[in-house]
């Protein structure tokens, strides 16, 4: 198995945005949101995402741009070695990093 590589946007309207990458263990069935609670648990504790029901679909809290596509991070599975990019929704006002203000 090779590790997942994520592109992900860090920053805010004050320091600017840029994208950072960060190389995750890939795991059988891993969420794009798992992947970016590994981060948070391994790498930065200040990655900052929006989510609340975790793969029910329901809160659309983490809906990001996944390769320029509107997705939910945490029902979208990673594959083996797979290169992505992680950015806010263009749609929401922009907080920090993944972070964006629900309506
Ligand atoms: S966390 Fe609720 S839809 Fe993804």
């Amino acid at each position: 198995m090779s590790p997942i590589k994520l592109n992900i946007v860090r920053g805010d309207e004050a320091k600017g945005r840029n994208f950072i990458e960060y190389e995750i263990p890939y795991s059988e069935g891993i969420s794009l949101l798992d992947a970016i609670f590994w981060i948070r648990e391994h790498v930065d504790s200040s990655l900052s995402v929006r989510y609340s029901c975790r793969s029910a679909n329901a809160c659309k809290e983490c809906m990001a741009m996944v390769d320029g596509k509107v997705q939910y991070l945490c029902s979208i599975r990673a594959s083996d070695g797979q290169k992505v990019s992680i950015e806010p929704l263009k749609s929401r006002q922009w907080v920090k990093d993944l972070t964006t203000v629900m309506e």
